[in-house]
């Protein structure tokens, strides 16, 4: 089949399991299959379960993969809420009927003075994946209301059956008189754990396959593709599984939130957001027009991220890899029922949305609306999308309550890289919105390293903010990070430079971890006759003016080659983001330091290495009147 929309997919897909559900052959395949797929994802979440404390009930059923979220009202300010999902996976393959659910609160473990009821959500659909997994998926939903501001809550959820979680506890968001606090940001993560394909057995798969847990072959659900010279994760490398590491290291900064542009788990590791299919997955590849497809990688990245994200809101927005048509709703079907996803956004968009902490506006945008490269949902929101983005850049910037802007997105604005590097739809759509209404930061991913830009201001690149430089966004402009060195394979940067683009301080690469094709400074120096660093001006941007359709059956732009002077930072391993904000009173320098943590550098022994900082500052409380001039 051709290109057609993700909601011809989803159409196609619902029709394909309304024949599945009466099919003898269907349930022929689910009772062969399904009992040993069921069985190892309940002993993957029991494992999980178990590890965070969790108690187990009459009912055979376990509770993992506890994940927070903000919950803003349509204004984009935290109600005195939190909401909490989590996945109920049965060793039946379904929960007993009349199983109920309830959250616990309270404000010390084991003293649990409030309740609030539960939702179970079933996530139907992967019986249509053509070869795909046959099981189903459950999840239990509440929201946790009347939060004192600020404060420590515990929670626990608890099953009517006894089943009950260990306990967790996380911080409310503040009041409006809030105090300095660290946020953290990355993308593009994954896991390194395949879900199991109880079709072919344990024995015959490969053994850095079992080693890793999946019975899929290595690199099609998971991370598992590295190269052996890659530093971090190939051969000799100090840490082969990045994507935990980095969850870890995140914990370490004490966030009160992490954000993730986009790419989320790879659930669809082909990306394109095509119709799903299996059938050749095995040989690590989809039919024509398809996509690989397995809803339960999910379940392993929840487990993965729950030691975090079970006492930190995790806030999401989408990327092309979480385009998930079985589900619906452009492909975001799945998300409402996995993720909290605030929703206050426009209303056909679920993973753009708004919220306010401390000082400073979050602005989640799904770039595969605006983007040129990848056209499968290019559009679809009718340019709702944009015009809200606008409406709420100018109610912040007319107020005087936010004085930093962070959007963040998946397909990036302004990136170099072999693989992506910038997106012409994305680009023309939002640089000049962020330039008019002096958006302090954009945080993105899709390129797989990590890379920050100069202030950007209507495509013009404004001074040159090295390492440790102060930048003024009001009249310097936008500086443009990209986060996407979450864990997944990383994407080379465009020619390498040669000994004039020195390592870190502190760090020597040797042997096999050398990277002669590789970039990773701290502090980019402007081409000079020391420095002749021949990556520097290659580029190139996507555009949409002429649409091809793509290896795999995808609608695609075409890339247009450009130089560019704007890329200040570069490393092309592992790494995320950490930022402090400290609010200040009216009339008094506020700032925000980005201070980006690099993964297990080779040749150190600490468990991560700054690599950049720069600080953003702004006077508190002075609105648009910065911007008038
Ligand atoms: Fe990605
Ligand atoms: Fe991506």
């Amino acid at each position: 089949m051709g290109p057609g929309t993700i909601d011809e997919y989803t159409e196609r897909n619902d029709r394909i399991l309304a024949r599945h559900r009466v099919s003898r052959r269907a349930a022929l395949r689910a009772a062969l299959t399904g009992g040993a797929l069921v069985y190892a994802q309940y002993r993957l979440a029991g494992a999980a379960f178990a590890a965070a404390g969790g108690t187990a009930g009459r009912a055979g059923v376990v509770v993992s993969g506890r994940h927070l979220s903000f919950v803003p009202g349509a204004d984009g300010v935290p109600r005195r809420a939190m909401a909490v999902t989590a996945q109920l996976v049965s060793r039946t393959g379904r929960p007993p009927a009349g199983l109920r659910a309830v959250v616990e609160v309270g404000t010390a473990p084991g003293d649990y003075g409030s309740r609030f009821p539960a939702e179970i959500r079933h996530l139907t659909g992967s019986d249509a994946i053509a070869g795909g997994p046959v099981c189903s998926q459950f999840y239990v939903k509440a929201v946790m209301e009347r939060l004192a501001p600020g404060a420590v809550h515990h929670y626990r959820i608890r099953l009517s059956d006894g089943t009950v979680t260990g306990d967790a506890h996380f911080t409310a968001a503040p009041g409006p008189a809030a105090a300095p606090f660290t946020f953290t940001a990355v993308a593009d993560l994954g896991t390194h754990t395949a879900p199991t394909d109880p079709r072919h057995s344990w024995h015959q798969q490969p053994a850095v396959v079992r080693r890793a847990g999946g019975a899929w072959p290595a690199a099609v659900f998971d991370n598992n593709s590295y190269p052996s010279t890659d530093p971090v994760a190939g051969a000799g490398g100090a840490d082969p599984w990045p994507a935990v590491t980095q969850v870890g290291l995140m914990r370490t900064q004490n966030p009160v939130f992490t954000l993730v542009a986009g790419d989320i788990c790879y659930a669809n590791p082909s990306g394109q957001g095509l119709p799903a299919d299996d059938s050749m997955a095995m040989s690590r590849t989809a039919p024509p027009g398809r996509n690989l497809f397995n809803p339960y990688v999910w379940d392993v990245f929840l487990d993965q991220i729950e030691p975090l994200a079970a006492s930190v809101p995790w806030m999401f927005t989408t990327g092309n890899h979480d385009m998930e048509p079985i589900h619906g709703d452009h492909g975001y079907g799945g998300h409402r029922a996995r993720l909290d996803l605030p929703g206050n956004g426009p209303a056909s968009c679920p993973s753009a949305y708004r919220f306010v902490y401390g000082n400073v506006g979050f602005l989640a945008i799904d770039a595969n609306d605006l983007c040129a490269e990848l056209q499968t949902n290019t559009g679809y929101s009718g340019g709702r999308q944009v015009r809200w983005v606008e409406s709420v850049l100018r109610e912040w910037r007319s107020g005087t309550t936010v004085d930093f802007i962070v959007a963040f997105f998946h397909q990036c604005a302004y990136a170099t890289s072999d693989k992506h590097a910038s997106d012409g739809g994305v680009r023309d759509a939002l640089d000049p919105l962020f330039s008019t209404y002096r958006v302090d930061l954009a945080i993105q991913g899709h390129n797989h390293q990590l890379e920050r830009t100069d202030p950007i201001r209507y495509g013009r690149r404004t001074r040159s903010a090295p390492d440790g430089s102060t930048i003024h966004p009001a009249e310097d402009g936008v500086t443009y990070l990209c986060a996407g060195s979450g864990g997944r394979l990383r994407s080379p940067f465009r020619p390498a430079p040669g000994p004039e683009a020195p390592a870190p301080p502190g760090v020597r690469s040797s042997g096999a971890r050398e990277l002669p094709e590789g970039e990773r400074y701290r502090g980019h120096r402007p081409k000079s006759p020391e420095n002749t660093t021949a990556s520097v001006d290659n580029s190139y941007v996507w555009s949409g003016a002429e649409t091809v359709v793509g290896k795999s059956g995808q609608k695609a732009g075409v890339r247009v080659p450009e130089a560019i002077d704007w890329s200040q930072v570069r490393y092309d391993a592992y790494a995320f983001l950490a930022v402090d904000v400290v609010p200040a009173a009216p009339g008094r320098t506020t700032t925000l330091t980005v201070r980006t943590l690099a993964d297990a550098l080779p040749g150190t022994r600490q468990p991560y290495t700054e690599i950049d900082r720069i600080t953003l500052a702004r006077i508190a409380g002075r609105g648009m009147i910065t911007v008038a001039r």
